[in-house]
């Protein structure tokens, strides 16, 4: 596991955007796993940035998203197709027939869990994929619990992640309680792996997901079984770590 400590939410969106374009250039027709939450903002306004400017090529590039929450269809403002529309995928030259998301509409929910799992199989696999944490320590919307469930698959949302993301709705009442996610084995799966952590908020629990014991309590603490994981975390995020 390689930690980078980033000064501030600035330069963490920069060296996260810096790992993502280095991955297109090397690789053009790469996947990318994406994630939403406010974690990554800066990192697509890095990458709008730099495809204004020539220096980067999304044509051949595609995308499988984390999660989407499960009754809000893609048009409405909340849903996180609609969130990666407006931070990355209106902004470069992506084609949209190649971005994934699950289909937060679909009424068979198992069905369209099967669906997303083949439509990754199918693309050959992430690449690299980019992960947010909760302020709980879930990845994707894999909450904590008493196992690491494997697959996609539609969750209940813990109440905290729910209170935590109440703050892009109107009211708490709005907040979807449900919602899709690729599961802790499908993240895992992904060749390389890129955790961004911002803000002192997150600095306990990232400290149990990197040197914490491996537990489906601390759902990102699985990442430490993984080969290929990058940390980029701004120094409030690391002032619960003891790094060197
Ligand atoms: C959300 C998403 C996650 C995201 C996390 C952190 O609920 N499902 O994929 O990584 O919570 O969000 P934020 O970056 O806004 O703190």
């Amino acid at each position: 596991m390689r930690i980078y400590r980033a000064k501030d939410y600035a330069d963490l969106s920069r060296k996260t955007a810096q790992i993502i374009a280095a991955q297109i250039i090397m690789k053009p027709d790469c996947v990318l796993g994406l994630a939403t939450g406010s974690s990554p903002v800066g990192a697509y306004e890095n990458l709008v940035k730099w495809y204004e400017e020539g220096a980067l090529d999304f044509s051949a590039v595609t995308t499988v998203n984390l999660d989407e929450y499960r009754g809000l269809p893609r048009e409405n403002a909340q849903s996180y197709d609609y969130f990666m529309q407006e931070h990355l995928f209106g902004k470069v030259n992506i084609d949209r027939s190649r971005t994934f998301l699950p289909d937060g509409m679909t009424q068979d929910d198992e069905q369209e869990c099967r669906r997303y799992e083949e439509i990754i199989r199918s693309v050959g696999g992430v690449d690299l994929q980019l992960l947010g944490m909760g302020h709980n320590g879930h990845i994707g919307f894999n909450e904590p619990g008493s196992c690491f469930e494997k697959k996609t698959r539609c969750v209940d949302l813990a109440e905290s992640t729910i209170r935590a993301n109440r703050r892009f709705f109107a009211s708490e009442e709005e907040v979807p309680r449900q919602a899709y996610t690729v599961g802790i084995g499908t993240i895992l799966a992904a060749r390389r792996i890129l955790l961004i952590v911002s803000g002192k908020e997150k600095a306990g629990i990232l400290n149990q997901a990197l040197f914490g014991p491996i537990t489906p309590e601390v759902p990102a603490s699985i990442l430490q079984f993984h080969g290929d994981v990058t940390v980029v975390a701004d120094e409030a995020a690391l002032s619960c770590s003891e790094l060197k």
